[in-house]
């Protein structure tokens, strides 16, 4: 029975459902990608979306390699069960991603030298050519951004949000993120006793861009004494003379977990290798940097642990697992309702379709009055300020 309609489609009363659907014919060939970043769980949801998708829906699902630069470079294929079949527990993604190919931005070499060009519209004919009815764009910030101007341009775009950062707004929580806090709190687990055993300060570095969300997270759970995070910029004296505190009450190691974005009062963040795009800057060495001055100060040794992409690597969490199962399957929801220029969004223990306009409006920063920065403060963790 027609009961109604949504963009000119006949929307169809489902009486197992109890809603108003539209009819799966309307849609049949739907493709995915995976941008930015990897995270634990991409797997995961490319898992969901495929059998959602095929099982209730009976839509024909294609997988884009390297993110938007499979669209741009054509490189698409069918997914079968059997190829999504297994993947569940699996970290990294199996289309690839690449964090560097905006099309429209997009970097290509002429004559020997580096061009800038906008290649959306290559991008848009081969969506049509492929004759697909939409898009799902798994990625963060940036993969999102994007996704947003390709929905500005015509193009059917769901949106599942997904960084290991948690750094996306309209979200509570990204997929990646629970299983990169397992990781760095299993690490500052191990650095714990090792320290104790030695007396020293051990400085853990993690990842976190402009977002403390990592480093906050992994390291209350892990018991860190000092944590140092974009969002509250450090004094050095203020750490070393924690540091030497707790030396006088017979606490002789400290643990210091700072994210790669961290700085000082009045200082610059730390990078590794600057480029003109910001996204393409490396970060890294303000562990090191922070290392150097409490040894000197304190006359503690000191010794420094960088995390790095161990963080991105290995299985999903269980949190992550049934996070990125339940994306998987609302988005194939929402684009079934023809929700399209939404993102799926966590909000309590409910998912909801948010504008993807609203959540890259701006990075969810850590608040500083959060309850979790509270409670820290409360048990004696020192933010370095
Ligand atoms: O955005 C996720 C993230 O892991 C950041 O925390 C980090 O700064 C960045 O990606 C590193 O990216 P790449 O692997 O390209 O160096």
């Amino acid at each position: 029975m027609i009961v109604g309609a949504y963009c000119n489609t006949p929307l169809l009363y489902d009486p197992l459902k109890k809603e108003a659907v539209v009819p799966s014919h309307a849609i049949k060939r739907i493709a995915l990608l995976t941008g930015g970043g990897d995270c634990p769980g991409l797997n995961a949801v490319i898992r969901s979306v495929t059998k959602t998708a095929m099982n209730d829906h009976n839509i024909e699902v294609f997988g884009i390699e390297d993110g938007f630069l499979g669209l741009i470079t054509n490189r698409l294929r069918l997914l079968r069960n059997s190829d999504v079949s297994g993947i569940l527990n699996i970290g990294g993604t199996i289309l690839g991603t690449s964090n560097r190919d905006d099309p429209f931005r997009f970097v290509q070499t002429e004559s020997g030298q580096k061009v800038i060009g906008d290649v959306s519209d290559t991008v848009v004919s081969h969506y049509h050519e492929h004759k697909l009815d939409a898009l799902i764009c798994i990625g963060g910030d940036g993969t999102l951004a994007i996704a947003n101007k390709f929905s500005q341009k015509g193009l059917n775009i769901i949106g599942i949000p997904k960084t290991i950062d948690n750094d996306l707004c309209e979200t509570d929580y990204t997929f990646g993120f629970n299983s990169a806090v397992a990781v760095a709190m299993d690490a500052i687990d191990r650095l714990h006793t090792t320290a104790s055993s030695h007396h020293r300060v051990m400085v853990i570095e993690v990842m976190g861009r402009y977002a403390g969300w990592l480093a906050l997270a992994s390291g209350v759970a892990g018991g860190g004494d000092i944590i140092l995070i974009p969002e509250i910029p450090y004094e050095i004296d203020s750490i070393c003379q924690n540091v030497r505190q707790r030396n006088e009450y017979g606490k002789r190691f400290s643990i210091v977990v700072v994210a790669e974005g961290a700085k000082s009062k009045g200082g610059e963040m730390v990078f590794q290798k600057e480029s003109e795009k910001p996204e393409e800057s490396r970060l890294g060495g303000v562990g090191n940097v922070v290392g150097r001055q409490i040894e000197e100060c304190t006359e503690i040794e000191t010794r420094v642990t960088v995390l790095g992409h161990l963080q991105r690597g290995g299985s999903p969490t269980a949190f992550d697992r049934l996070l990125a199962t339940r994306f998987g399957h609302r988005a194939v929801e929402i684009l079934m309702q023809r929700k399209f220029g939404h993102m799926v969004a966590l909000k309590g223990t409910e998912i909801f379709p948010v504008p993807i306009e609203k959540a890259i409006q701006q990075l969810k920063l850590v608040p500083l009055d959060h309850p979790l920065i509270k409670a820290a403060r409360s048990v004696g963790t020192s933010f370095g300020d």
